[in-house]
């Protein structure tokens, strides 16, 4: 299995990060918080912390606001170690980090600042940001990135021997300055102490009225200390996302970059343009995903499966050799060489051992399905056992719910269940039993026994020629020589109506599959 996260080693002596996360977002035009919205399987900030998990700071801060309830219980869920840290009003970016800092105390050394929405951001661009802060022996360094289009982003300023001056906002920028192509990712490491201070003496007076965190660089160069920029290697790293537009755009970026891992490591990608896979599921080499195909959550594909084309995986498990063709599964198993689909529905608890299938328009739920056991079609198999080497025959319904409570059924191994059978649960069939075509199974079956539970056929000849008479029907029973039109012959049996006995002939009319 090969993952497509690459955990960098930690570098260590991080004190803090400061993850900003308490802006309105109010460009994406949704009740959801900006740093809520979801791609690649995580949030935005679920993005952003991973990426500077692995620097293993002491402590890490989030600063909410706008949809504080809703960040905290997410923060909750997703790191519970992160400590949510209020901005009542959203003042400003400085104003946030100024909120954290107080928060964590007289923190000494290094804290890593960071925009809680630029999800693209990995953890080996946080790691040479923090090592060229180290190197360079600064107070502070800022992340920037050449862009080609650096609109509405702040620009960072040099001087002729190329050290970063200021950053600039674009409201406040002079036209020379907005020709800047090199920009401010938001992403910031510094000594603790110096940002905190500096933070004190950041004003309001610019274009937007807020408390600029970027304003805390220039102070500094005015002080005369060490600051420094460190262009990330790869510039899309360090794009935000304001708006739904940008969110699909880095949608799209992140999904390339998890195909080009698997790619490289091997898996068979026919269509990378339909083709979705969460950063947090996995693929073996030489799985093949069809068109169409989205592996999401904790999905993990084993090498030699072949999933899709047009299949979503939610949390499932593929085996190695499996196959699953046009269909939706959840929180389910799907064990080696085992075929699923096309056109199935597996829902959570599913588990398909070696071998088995599960077949066209079936659905499954909290069901395990023993090896080289199949439920080839139509079928609906819920809160069930189902030994090794069983056949549940076509349009076979499992009847696990009574309106009230779920019920089980266990059917054993080299079952044969005939097409169109009820299995009412809680019902158990045993080894090597047999039920009937149409049969509606209230009762258990003992082992090896042949189950019939339906009404016999009587076909009540001239019926047609009587009451149809002059249709086609009549016309063409007529020309097959069909009964005579005068007399009612009924040639139900004598039981009808009464439960079946099974005879030779029940064998031979059971049609099973
Ligand atoms: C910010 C930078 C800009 C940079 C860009 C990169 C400032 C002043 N500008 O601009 O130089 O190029 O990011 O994407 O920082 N926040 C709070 N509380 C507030 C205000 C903001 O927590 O009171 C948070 C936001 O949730 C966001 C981050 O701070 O995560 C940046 O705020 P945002 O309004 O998005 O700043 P930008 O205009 O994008
Ligand atoms: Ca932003």
């Amino acid at each position: 299995m090969s993952s497509p996260q690459n955990p960098t080693p930690a570098i260590g002596d991080i004190a803090a990060v400061v993850v900003l996360a308490a802006g309105q977002g109010t460009r994406m035009r949704s009740r959801t918080p900006k740093v809520l919205h979801r791609l690649g399987g995580r949030s935005m900030l679920g993005h952003v912390l991973a990426a500077a998990e692995p620097l293993g700071a002491a402590r890490t801060v989030v600063v909410v606001g706008s949809g504080r309830e809703a960040v905290a219980e997410h923060l909750a869920d997703v790191a519970p170690a992160a400590l949510p840290v209020v901005q009542d009003q959203q003042l400003g970016s400085g104003h946030a980090a100024a909120v954290a800092l107080d928060a964590l105390g007289n923190v000494p050394g290094t804290v890593l600042i960071l925009n809680g929405d630029a999800p693209l951001l990995r953890a080996e661009t946080l790691t040479a940001l923090v090592r060229s802060h180290r190197e360079a022996g600064a107070v502070l360094t800022v992340l920037t990135a050449e862009v080609p289009d650096p609109t509405g982003l702040g620009r960072i300023v040099r001087d002729d021997v190329g050290g970063v001056r200021a950053i600039v906002e674009e409201k406040d920028a002079a036209p020379a300055q907005r020709a800047i192509r090199e920009v401010n990712a938001g992403v910031y490491v510094g000594d603790a102490a110096a940002v905190r201070e500096a933070l004190t003496r950041v004003g309001s007076s610019n274009q937007q009225g807020e408390q600029y965190l970027t304003d805390v660089l220039g102070l500094l160069v005015a002080d005369g200390a060490r600051v420094g920029g460190h262009r990330a290697a790869d510039a899309a790293d360090t794009l935000g996302c304001n708006d739904q537009r940008e969110l699909a755009e880095r949608r799209r970026t992140m999904n390339d970059r998890v195909l080009d891992d698997l790619m490289r490591a091997g898996v068979v990608v026919i269509d990378p343009l339909t083709t979705w896979v969460d950063v947090t599921a996995e693929v073996g080499a030489e799985a093949v995903l069809q068109p169409g195909t989205q592996l999401l959550g904790a999905t993990a594909v084993a090498g030699g499966a072949v999933v899709g084309p047009d299949t979503t995986l939610l949390d499932t498990e593929v085996g190695d050799g499996a196959t699953v063709v046009r269909s939706h599964c959840q929180l389910a198993v799907i064990g080696p060489a085992a075929s699923v689909g096309p056109f199935s529905y597996l829902r959570p608890g599913t588990r398909l051992a070696r071998g088995s299938k599960v077949g066209a328009f079936v659905e499954t739920k909290n069901v395990e399905v023993g090896e080289d056991s199949k439920v080839p079609h139509l079928s609906y198999v819920g809160d069930a056992t189902i030994g090794e080497h069983s056949n549940i025959g076509a349009a076979t319904v499992f009847v696990n719910y009574d309106g009230v409570a779920k019920h089980r059924t266990t059917v054993g191994d080299h079952v044969r269940i005939g097409s169109d059978t009820m299995l009412v649960a809680p019902v158990t069939v045993g080894d090597g039993a047999y039920t009937a075509a149409g049969s509606v199974i209230t009762d258990d079956v003992p082992p090896g026994s042949m189950a019939i539970a339906r009404a016999r056929q009587r076909n009540v000849a001239g019926w047609v020629g009587r009451r149809r008479p002059g249709t086609p029907a009549a016309e063409a029973a007529a020309a097959a020589g069909g009964a005579p039109s005068d007399a009612a012959i009924d040639t139900r049996s004598a039981d009808s109506t009464g439960p079946s006995t099974a005879t030779a002939e029940d064998d031979e009319q059971q049609g099973r599959r």
